[in-house]
């Protein structure tokens, strides 16, 4: 957790929702904001993610409802780089566990697609948002589909591998310039969570796991992930998906 980190809220909003996820982050509620320092807020909206004032980044809420999310929903294709990462089909939408879930697009686009989607998410802090975004504002196809776990995936992978078909990683990319690609909403969540530097730990984790197909997302022209050689790639126009799989078959794009 960030230093000086805050969780609070209107108290019309539910206090003692605010208490208990206090407690959890073992801090005492707060009903008035901090401009000095991150933290949790909810408000009539829900919950959301407060930077300080410093920083100049306006509250994050997830709100699969509205904006580019919504109009990502749909206009999900089965024919759009991400949906043949993972091997979607006609006829075969494979269970994803979405192992770096962060605001939850990408998961909830191939939820929409007809995907049963696990989103792990290391940060408690992005774990409560996707959870309370979801619930709040999800249509029900990604709703009805999409679950969320709190943890480290490095250590859960070995236990999923048996229920789903494909795992995909989206690891933070260390971008170093403001550049308009990379939007204000995950330059706020890298503030936050960090660059993900065990990048490549993850992906032997998903290789080692025995799921049958790992595809991972990388801005394009970045190098792959530390680690053995992508078999293949599906390109996008400003993304790849770098493609493995474990079990010796070469996965078809
Ligand atoms: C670039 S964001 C993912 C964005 C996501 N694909 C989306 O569409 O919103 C990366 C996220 O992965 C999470 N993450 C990185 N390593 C992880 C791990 N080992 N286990 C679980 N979450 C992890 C980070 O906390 C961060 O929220």
């Amino acid at each position: 957790m960030p230093p000086g980190f805050w969780v609070g809220g209107d108290r019309q909003a539910g206090w003692d929702d605010i208490g208990v996820v206090a407690e959890g982050f073992g801090l005492p509620p707060v009903d008035a904001p901090s401009a000095d320092f991150y933290g949790l807020w909810l408000g009539a909206a829900g919950w959301e993610l407060r930077a300080p004032a410093a920083a100049g980044f306006t509250p994050l809420r997830l709100d699969f409802s509205l904006g580019a999310t919504a109009t990502r929903l749909r206009q999900a294709g089965r024919k759009q780089p991400l949906a043949r990462a993972v091997g979607l089909k006609p006829g075969h939408a494979p269970k994803v566990v979405d192992a770096t879930a962060g605001l939850g697009r990408d998961g909830a686009v191939l939820a929409q697609l007809g995907c049963e989607v696990l989103m792990i998410e290391r940060s408690a802090v992005m774990a409560l948002l996707l959870r309370d975004g979801l619930l709040r504002t999800a249509p029900a196809p990604v709703a009805e589909r999409v679950s969320v776990l709190q943890g480290d995936a490095r250590h859960e992978l070995a236990q999923l591998a048996r229920d789903a078909d494909v795992i995909y990683l989206d690891p933070m990319y260390p971008h170093r310039s403001k550049s308009a690609l990379v939007k204000k909403e995950m330059r706020m969540v890298r503030d936050l969570v960090g660059d993900d530097p065990d990048a490549g730990d993850l992906l032997a984790a998903a290789l080692a796991s025995g799921m049958r197909r790992v595809a991972v997302k990388r801005p394009g022209g970045a190098p792959a992930l530390p680690g053995p050689a992508p078999l293949g790639c599906v390109e996008g126009p400003n993304t790849r998906y770098d493609l493995y799989a474990p079990q010796a078959d070469q996965p078809s794009s």
